[in-house]
């Protein structure tokens, strides 16, 4: 029987990196070693799968933006569409991996299974992490299981869903966690007929002590057409924030409140979300609440859709 078929889309991060040869601290720089050459320092992958490489970005992920999930989306829909695939897996930088994940979670039809993967060290290191992660996404991207499972990450011999997944720390192999075993995973694909050109800008504004009101002004004024409020606590909107806000959805903005602590923002429960037409994160944290309202503004949502069916992410 044929090995399953597997493209593998890459766009840089630490999985790609490479110590800086202008630096002798121990710095590397990420995004720089070629698919091909990541695909050669694996050889067991051809007896798990038939791999087919197509190099999207080559970037360190802190420079992931909206245009480049809009990049990613296409490709990684192109291959899904193809007959002949029969998984992904992409290749993408850690810092970040989360909101891509995400992204492409909501944006891409439930079916074939798609599994993101990075590494904490660069591949020059003499522990490289990236090799070992790279088997053990090709080896869940072609296996039945992860059909239908909505967009999976594999970090450090471990698979996690991406709605859950969050990276948790700055070091270590073990930087990623996720509440929920990724077999209870559930495919989302709600925005997969959506073919945005452009993403709204949607903006994301901390909450702490004495935070001032006047960078909802500067990022409205600028064109975010979104603000999501990163708050303290069960997502307590400052008093000094008020007015700003009021003048922000009076000019149409959506806002929706979130928290800088991991638990949900319940509507209406500490604060008149419905007086103000304020939205509600629920459980998302602040990244994966604004890449759910950039997209749901994209898809056109009215002020009753969204806050109807925006708290359910
Ligand atoms: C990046 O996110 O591209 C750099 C950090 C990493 O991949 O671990």
């Amino acid at each position: 029987m044929a090995l399953p078929k597997i493209r593998i889309l890459a766009t840089g991060g630490t999985i790609a990196g490479e110590a800086d040869p202008g630096n002798d601290g121990g710095r590397y720089r990420a995004g720089v070693r070629p698919v091909t050459a990541l695909l050669a320092a694996v050889p067991e992958l051809d007896g798990i799968a038939r791999l087919d490489a197509e190099q999207i970005l080559a970037l360190d992920s802190k420079d992931m933006g909206p245009d480049g999930w809009l990049c990613l989306l296409s490709a990684a829909r192109r291959a899904l569409a193809d007959a002949q695939v029969d998984g992904l897996v992409i290749l993408h930088g850690t810092d970040t991996l989360e909101e891509s994940a995400y992204f492409l979670h909501l944006a891409l039809p439930a079916g074939k299974p798609v599994v993101l993967t990075g590494a904490m060290r660069p591949a020059d290191h003499p522990e490289a992490d990236g090799p070992a992660n790279l088997r053990a996404a090709v080896s869940l991207a072609a296996s039945a299981g992860a059909a239908d499972k909505g967009v999976l990450v594999v970090m450090n011999a471990q698979a996690h869903g991406a709605r859950d997944l969050i990276k948790a720390r700055t070091t270590g192999l073990d930087a990623f966690e996720a509440g929920q075993p990724w077999a209870t995973s559930r495919p989302d694909g709600r925005f997969a007929t959506l073919t945005p050109s452009i993403l709204p800008r949607v903006d994301i504004l901390p909450g702490y002590a004495g935070a001032p009101a006047m960078l909802i002004d500067a990022c409205v004024a600028d064109g975010a057409r979104g603000l999501v409020l990163a708050l303290t606590g069960h997502g307590s909107v400052p008093k000094a924030w008020e007015p700003a806000l009021l003048r922000a959805r009076t000019q149409g903005v959506a806002i929706l409140r979130a928290s800088r602590c991991s638990g949900p923002v319940i509507r209406n429960a500490n604060a008149d979300d419905d007086g103000a037409g304020w939205l509600t994160a629920g459980d998302l944290p602040p990244p994966k609440a604004r890449v759910a309202l950039m997209l749901a503004l994209a898809a056109g949502w009215d002020a009753d859709t969204l806050q109807t069916r925006l708290p359910g992410f």
